[in-house]
């Protein structure tokens, strides 16, 4: 396959998409290339970094949808519109349906801040899965790129990285050891070794 077309849907500070152009720019992605970011909330910086990156972006909130069916219904238009083959979930704060996962069975990937089956599945997002963590009192936390399906955090795991938790750690020092440490170089090999892959 040539150069499989990429969509990253996001929602939030985009540091991991930021991870991924960067990864695009010095050659470690070199088997994909970003064609489009969609971001559920309007003004995640996100869309900055991918404007400023020279990527198309759009927004599809399910405020505007209505509902989140409709929602999916505008997220595959555009996809299809844009032929895309392969989709990164990279801080996208959506559990996305059954039907719109099984359009795109192993071609969808997702990065969650703690080693699955820790800390994961419906309600760990963002800091909370850092709060969990500390108040369980682990040692070791890190990130996971999995492949997505309809439940939370379930797919096939395709890449670990583990990250020290320190005594003196809060929410936002651990998740930003997490994301240095683990999400931002995790992300761009996962999406390079499956798009590689694609037949
Ligand atoms: C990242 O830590 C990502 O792993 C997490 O949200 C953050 C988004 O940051 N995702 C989840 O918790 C999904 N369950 P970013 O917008 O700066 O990439």
């Amino acid at each position: 396959m040539s150069k499989a077309n990429i969509a990253v849907l996001v929602s939030g500070g985009g540091t991991n998409l930021q991870a991924l152009i960067d990864a695009q720019n010095n050659g470690i992605i070199k088997s994909g290339q970003i064609k489009l970011v969609v971001s559920n909330k309007a003004d995640a910086y996100a869309l900055t970094r991918a404007q400023n990156a020279g990527i198309k972006t759009a927004v599809v909130s399910k405020e505007e949808c209505g509902s989140k069916a409709y929602m999916e219904e505008k997220i595959i238009s555009l996809l299809n519109q844009n032929n895309i083959d392969f989709i990164v979930l990279a801080g996208f704060m959506v559990i996305l349906s059954e039907k719109f996962t099984k359009l795109y069975e192993k071609r969808i990937i997702n990065v969650h801040p703690s080693l699955i089956p820790s800390f994961c599945g419906e309600g760990f997002y963002g800091l909370k899965v850092h709060e969990a963590a500390l108040k369980k009192g682990v040692k070791v936390t890190g990130a996971t790129v999995h492949f997505v399906n309809e439940i939370a955090d379930d797919g096939e795991i395709i890449m670990q990285k583990a990250v020290e938790v320190l005594d003196n750690d809060t929410p936002e020092t651990l998740q930003k050891r997490v994301m240095q440490q683990a999400e931002w170089i995790i992300l761009p090999l996962a999406l390079e070794k499956v798009c590689s892959e694609l037949k």
